[in-house]
């Protein structure tokens, strides 16, 4: 199958109540890992690319592989840019032809995010592309940008409503208390707040630092309107496990088919997992 529209699986699963689960992918094996997961599980995937991720490789390279992965098989697959930090990034994913791009200017203030938002926004649609934007700041490190925990800002219902009506965004990253990477105590999400956004933004709605959060607080946010959650941390964390468990136990194995092979395996049962968690197994 051709790669999807991101906005597309959002749509469904907003009216359904499910997530699609998106997977931050970083090399060969963890796209197909999450390709053969989705199809296993009958589910649609958006599978992520951060700006560190392609310049560890390239849009065009992610692309490629993603592009394959897809085609061969008969789920619905989106290809998205994850934390566009910038309109000339956003710009080169949709001419790589990603199905969609977030631009983050969450670390911007609220009239600043909401122009260049604006403009990637504009942009994208002339090309028929789904934006993402985030307003609040999600904690934590997530490529070289770090968000101290007592930096994090909570996304205003109010002001999430005008962001989205001014920018015209197809979905919201919104920040209620999840971070990126690892938690240090269990972390607690304010779900008054984000009851208060559902009521007012009517966009499909996006949970970023899924990776360590208790799956009943996962499952909880998508009764509340939550429509895509993100996991990076988890997956690089499986891949890793799976490599780790073939190399510290053999000092000779010197193939790389061999340790990915059971670095992908991990990410696979993760993703698997992940799937059945945002409900989003059966789909199609
Ligand atoms: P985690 O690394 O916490 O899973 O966050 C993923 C994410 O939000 C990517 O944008």
């Amino acid at each position: 199958m051709a790669l999807v529209s991101s906005l597309e699986l959002l749509r469904k699963a907003q009216k359904e109540k499910y997530a699609v689960g998106a997977f931050n992918a970083e090399n060969m094996e963890m796209v197909q890992a999450i390709v053969e997961a989705a199809v296993e599980m009958r589910a649609p995937v958006i599978i992520q690319t951060t700006p560190s991720t392609v310049a560890y490789a390239s849009l065009a390279m992610f692309r490629a592989m993603v592009f394959a992965a897809a085609n061969e098989a008969d789920v619905p697959i989106a290809l998205h840019l994850d934390h566009g930090d910038s309109l000339e990034l956003c710009r080169e994913a949709v001419g790589a032809k990603y199905t969609s791009v977030m631009y983050d200017g969450s670390k911007l203030s609220f009239e600043e995010n909401i122009n260049i938002t604006k403009n990637v926004a504009d942009f994208c649609r002339a090309s028929a592309i789904q934006i993402e934007a985030e307003l609040g700041t999600v904690g934590g490190k997530e490529d070289s940008h770090e968000v101290k925990s007592e930096d994090a800002l909570y996304t205003n219902p109010m002001q999430a409503k005008e962001f989205a009506e001014r920018t015209g965004v197809d979905s919201l990253a919104i920040a209620i208390g999840t971070a990126h990477g690892f938690y240090k105590g269990e972390p607690k999400l304010d779900f008054e707040r984000l009851e208060e956004i559902h009521k007012v933004v009517s966009v499909p709605l996006v949970l970023h630092g899924a990776s360590g959060v208790p799956d009943e607080a996962v499952k909880k946010s998508i009764g509340f309107g939550i429509c895509k959650v993100n996991f990076a941390t988890e997956l690089r964390v499986a891949f890793t496990k799976g490599v780790n468990a073939i190399l510290l136990n053999d000092n000779k194995v010197y193939d790389p088919k061999k340790y990915n092979k059971q670095g992908k395996e991990e990410v696979k049962k993760l993703v698997v997992n992940k799937i059945k968690l945002c409900g989003s197994n059966n789909k199609y």
